[in-house]
């Protein structure tokens, strides 16, 4: 029959390298996430896990890859809080973007930041806010496309500010970040995965987290509450996905392997450096991730739809 070949699949895996999709360039956030959490799962697995980066189209065009692909656990997405977002934001998708995977489990929740060029005009969240008033023309604000937790963390701040900013999309914020260094972008709403390093390093500068306290590996930097943007909040959730289909032994399987990953003290300190952590452990499965993200589809859908932004 059907089942034993099945099985056979399921005792045997894997049996060679598995492919974890990332739907943002190389470099940034997601592609850190992914990369970490690949080398821990593929020690457990024992196999290499390497991450495929396919960006643009503000994360569309890496989930819709992986929903395609074949259902037979070597293809894998790592995607976060715009899987929430983007069954709202798009009218068209050539994906179904809520029925097209498996849920694994969650990895991590992160923190955002605002920062912005090192040498804008301002030192402070209100010296910010008063030089947007005062330059809106002039000012605009990196983000990764429509779909990126950068676009929904920067709707916020200028519904925040009520001042509509000029976006520049990059297809994703590890190359956003290398022109805010340079200095020709000017503004950016980022996970702290991508900007602690260039706080630190005093290339870039910030001025908020979006978290209701404040970040350990950012001790300095005041929560936007804080800085006067009271319920400023919104942290960036990051999980893990099979193409529907998949083998629910599969998904056991790597489910179980994203829960030995999660508890290796080398990527609970890289997350800690970079301000996050690992999900509980409970939350690392698929029926948790499944009913974190249902009820976080209906949650942002209002506030998207309040905003008026959508894409097609
Ligand atoms: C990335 O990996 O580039 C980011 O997660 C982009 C974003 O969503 O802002």
């Amino acid at each position: 029959g059907l089942a034993a070949p099945a099985l056979a699949s399921a005792q045997a895996y894997p049996s060679r390298p598995i492919t974890i999709i990332v739907p943002f360039a190389a470099g940034g956030p997601t592609d850190t996430v992914a990369r970490l959490l690949g080398e821990a799962m593929g020690r457990d697995l024992g196999q290499s896990v390497v991450v495929e980066n396919v960006g643009g189209a503000g994360g569309t065009l890496g989930a819709q890859r992986t929903a395609q692909a074949r259902p037979d656990g070597y293809t894998l997405l790592v995607h976060h809080i715009g899987m929430s977002t983007i069954p709202t934001l798009y009218r068209r998708l050539a994906y179904d973007p809520i029925n097209g995977f498996e849920t694994v489990g969650m990895i991590t929740e992160v923190p955002m930041t605002i920062v912005a060029k090192r040498n804008i005009a301002a030192n402070n969240l209100a010296e910010l806010v008063a030089l947007v008033r005062r330059e809106r023309d002039k000012i605009n604000l990196a983000n990764a496309g429509v779909g990126a937790a950068s676009h929904l963390c920067g709707l916020l701040f200028q519904q925040a500010m009520n001042v509509p900013l000029t976006t520049v999309p990059y297809r994703g914020t590890g190359p956003a970040m290398n022109d805010l260094v340079a200095g020709t972008v000017d503004l950016m709403c980022d996970q702290t995965t991508n900007t602690t390093e260039h706080i630190r390093a005093g290339t870039i500068k910030a001025f908020a987290v979006t978290t209701n306290s404040r970040v350990a590996s950012l001790p300095d930097v005041p929560t936007a509450i804080e800085a006067g943007m009271p319920g400023f909040e919104v942290s960036v959730w990051h999980g893990l996905y099979a193409p529907r289909g998949t083998n629910p032994e599969l998904v056991t399987r790597l489910s179980r392997s994203l829960q030995v990953a999660l508890r290796d003290p080398g990527l609970i300190r890289r997350f800690a450096d970079l301000g996050t952590e690992p999900v509980p452990q409970e939350k690392a499965t698929p029926a948790a991730h499944r009913a974190f993200w249902t009820a976080d589809v209906a949650r942002w859908r209002p506030v998207i739809q309040a905003a008026g932004q959508f894409a097609d």
